[in-house]
C-alpha cells in the first residue's frame, strides 16, 4: 500500500472525463484501490475519486460517519462506474470541501435525494437510495468522474472562503459552523 500524491486544481486529469472500467480482472484495480484508501484515511477525507489521484477511471470511494447520517454509518463503499439520478428537482445548499482544494470551502447546491447505481471490484451491480449528506458525497466524488470541481457548482461565489477563516469567525462570534469533510 501507498500514500498517493493528490492532484490539485490545475492538474489536467481532474478537467477531463475519467475512462469506464471495462476490465474487473485487472489485478492493478485492486491496487488501485487500497492505495487510494490508504491516501483518503492519511488525507482525513470522507471520500476520494481515482482521477484525484492522477488515474483517469470512472472509480470513487466515500463512506459516510454516523453523525452525517442520523446515527446510521454509511460504510466504506467502493464504487465502478457509478451512475447517478435524482429523484426529484430538489436541492439543498451545504458547504462542500475538496482536498483537491485545499484550504477553501463553499456553499454548494445538490439535489437532496438521489438513486445511484454502480460496481463493485467483482463485477457486481449495485443500486442504493440516498439523501442529505450521503447523496451530497455521492455527487462530490461522481462529479470528480466528469471533470468537475465543487466551484463549478456554485450557485453564489461569494460563499467561496478559507475554512479557517470561516471557523475563526464563527468561534469568535460564538456561533456554530457546520463545514462538510473533504472529499
Ligand atoms: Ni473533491
Amino acid at each position: 500500500m501507498a500514500v498517493l500524491p493528490i492532484a490539485r486544481m490545475g492538474a489536467e486529469v481532474l478537467k477531463r472525463r475519467a475512462a469506464e472500467v471495462t476490465d474487473f480482472a485487472d489485478p492493478t484495480l485492486a491496487t488501485l484501490v487500497n492505495d487510494m484508501m490508504e491516501t483518503m484515511i492519511d488525507a482525513r477525507g470522507v471520500g476520494l475519486a481515482a482521477p484525484q489521484v492522477f488515474r483517469s477511471q470512472r472509480l470513487v470511494m466515500f463512506f459516510v460517519p454516523p453523525s452525517r447520517n442520523g446515527g446510521i454509518a454509511v460504510p466504506l463503499t467502493v464504487m465502478i462506474n457509478p451512475v447517478i439520478t435524482p429523484l426529484s428537482d430538489v436541492k439543498d445548499e451545504a458547504f462542500e470541501a475538496c482536498l483537491s482544494v485545499p484550504g477553501l470551502t463553499g456553499m454548494v447546491p445538490r439535489h437532496t435525494t438521489i438513486v445511484y447505481s454502480f460496481r463493485d471490484l467483482a463485477g457486481a451491480h449495485h443500486e442504493r437510495p440516498a439523501s442529505g449528506f450521503h447523496a451530497r458525497v455521492v455527487q462530490h466524488e461522481c462529479d470528480h468522474l466528469d471533470g468537475v470541481l465543487y466551484p463549478q457548482r456554485m450557485a453564489d461565489m461569494t460563499s467561496l472562503a478559507y475554512a479557517d477563516v470561516l471557523q475563526a469567525e464563527a468561534d469568535a462570534a460564538g456561533k456554530e459552523l457546520e463545514l462538510d469533510e473533504e472529499g
